[in-house]
């Protein structure tokens, strides 16, 4: 069956263009517009994303879109600001990326009553939380790609395909490896073989840290955030509902971190309350607390 859904990518620079040319890969969308203040960087992204759909027997069409056309897609990514500057302080580098991130929200509003928003510059959940406020779409409509790639990483680094694993809360610094909640087979991992709690902690540091050794000599982590991209726009269109561990409001904090989520055609179609130990509850919770106060800051 011919897709005939259409996805917007603002920012289509490294992690922009890595989105688009794994949604095109995926054939999931019948048009991919790309959307970039830099027109000639979005014209040149065109041409060659056009390359790729044609490759795929030209089931998406690649096009350059303005804000406001982007704003009446069914999914719309926000990467601008993805790249990382390091050297620049991070009080910098958020200040820069919330007021980019709240210009084009604010550039893009009315959007299609249906449409979702999909986060994935940083700092995520900060993001996230302002995109929900700023976008007038009901809150189960926006979302952030928070701790998925994470979740994904920590998969690998455990080397085990079977192992049903989440990192969860505020993406980066704060994020929590759901151990206590980790099977692998079906069994609860404390009573499998492996890891050693030493051995859990080492691979959480190691998981926490991936990001920033790619960043230091790439500037971004764009094929991981890519794949993420593509894997939550096909559960969305597809209406798949599986679970991952997305960005989305929490009414209890009052802003957006991740916990694992029901995905389907609505966005988040619900929350799944896992129940973590008081330790990893007590970590989720205070950096939830942080994160709003860092929101109410910005607000005044
Ligand atoms: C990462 C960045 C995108 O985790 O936050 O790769």
């Amino acid at each position: 069956m011919k897709p005939t859904s259409k996805i917007a990518i603002i920012g289509v620079g490294q992690v922009g263009g890595a989105a688009a040319n794994a949604i095109v890969l995926s054939s999931i969308a019948s048009e991919v517009l790309l959307v970039d203040s830099d027109i000639d960087r979005r014209d040149a992204q065109v041409q060659d994303l056009s390359d790729v759909a044609y490759s795929q027997k030209g089931v998406t069409r690649v096009q350059a879109a303005t804000y406001e056309e982007a704003a009446q897609s069914d999914i719309i990514v926000i990467t601008a600001g993805s790249r990382h500057f390091f050297g620049q302080c991070s009080i910098d580098y958020t200040a820069r990326n919330v007021s980019m991130v709240s210009n084009i929200i604010k550039s893009m509003v009315p959007f299609k009553a249906s449409s979702i928003l999909l986060i994935v510059a940083n700092p995520v959940d900060l993001l996230t939380s302002i995109a929900q406020e700023l976008s007038g779409l009901p809150r189960h409509q926006v979302l952030g790609a928070g701790t998925f790639l994470d979740s994904i990483r920590l998969r690998g680094l455990v080397a085990a395909s079977s192992i049903d694993v989440y990192v969860l809360g505020v993406h980066g610094e704060a994020q929590v490896t759901a151990w206590s909640m980790t099977k692998i087979g079906g069994s609860p991992i404390a009573k499998a073989l492996l890891p050693s709690s030493l051995e859990c902690d080492k691979i959480s540091d190691e998981c926490r840290e991936k990001a920033e050794i790619i960043m230091r000599t790439k500037g971004s982590t764009p094929y991981g955030i890519a794949s993420v991209v593509a894997s939550t726009c096909t559960s969305i269109l597809m209406d798949k509902r599986n679970i991952r561990p997305l960005s989305h409001y929490q009414p209890e904090f009052g802003c957006c971190f991740s916990l694992p989520a029901l995905i389907g055609r609505q966005g988040i179609v619900g929350t799944v309350h896992m129940p973590l130990n008081d330790e990893e509850k007590a970590k989720i919770d205070n950096s939830a607390k942080k994160l709003k106060a860092r929101l109410e800051a910005i607000h005044k």
